[in-house]
């Protein structure tokens, strides 16, 4: 197992894990787009000096990514910035092996290293496999979205 920062050479392989994140939280929404669904800006993701993102490899071959970025965080908080983790996959024959808490700790590693001590991050209430994982790691339910469908 390799863990490394995510270059530009990588972007191909990323775009389809991006979509396998999109197919895998399908069944949570039915409102993502049939087509061209897109959730991350990844070239910037992979330049911009306040994010990182990792991907896992195994023989040579992806099979788990992850990012951090420091963003700004409410005003009435008493914390300037926090952590937002996102793209968190792990292809499926390599799930429940703890390979999403490798890549999720080394972020959390490099946020705390920026000076960062709050993270957050969005899951779909649904997705019970990775409310756990994030909960083995010490994230707790804050705020939550609800929705109103009148159509
Ligand atoms: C969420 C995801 C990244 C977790 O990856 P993973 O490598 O399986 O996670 P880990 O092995 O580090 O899991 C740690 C904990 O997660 C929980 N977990 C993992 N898979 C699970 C499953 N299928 N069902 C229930 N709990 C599960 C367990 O509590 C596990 O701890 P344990 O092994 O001590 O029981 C992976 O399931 C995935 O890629 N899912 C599809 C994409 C997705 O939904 N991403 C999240 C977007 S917010």
């Amino acid at each position: 197992m390799h863990l490394r920062i995510a270059t530009q050479d990588d972007l191909t392989d990323l775009l389809h894990f991006e979509q396998a994140v999109v197919e895998a939280e399908r069944p949570f929404n039915k409102h993502i787009k049939e087509k061209k669904a897109t959730y991350y800006d990844l070239p910037s993701l992979i330049n911009d000096i306040n994010s990182q993102l990792l991907v896992l490899e195994e023989k040579g071959e992806i099979i788990a990514t992850g990012y951090i970025q420091i963003r700004p965080s409410k005003k009435s908080l008493s914390h300037q910035e926090h952590g937002y983790l996102g793209f968190m996959f792990v292809l499926p024959e390599y799930r429940g092996r703890g390979f999403n808490r490798l890549v999720m700790d080394a972020l959390i590693g490099w946020g705390k290293a920026q000076g960062i001590d709050v993270f957050y991050l969005d899951v779909y209430a649904e997705n019970q496999a990775a409310i756990n994982a994030y909960k083995k790691l010490g994230f707790e339910p804050s705020l939550v979205e609800m929705k109103l469908e009148c159509a």
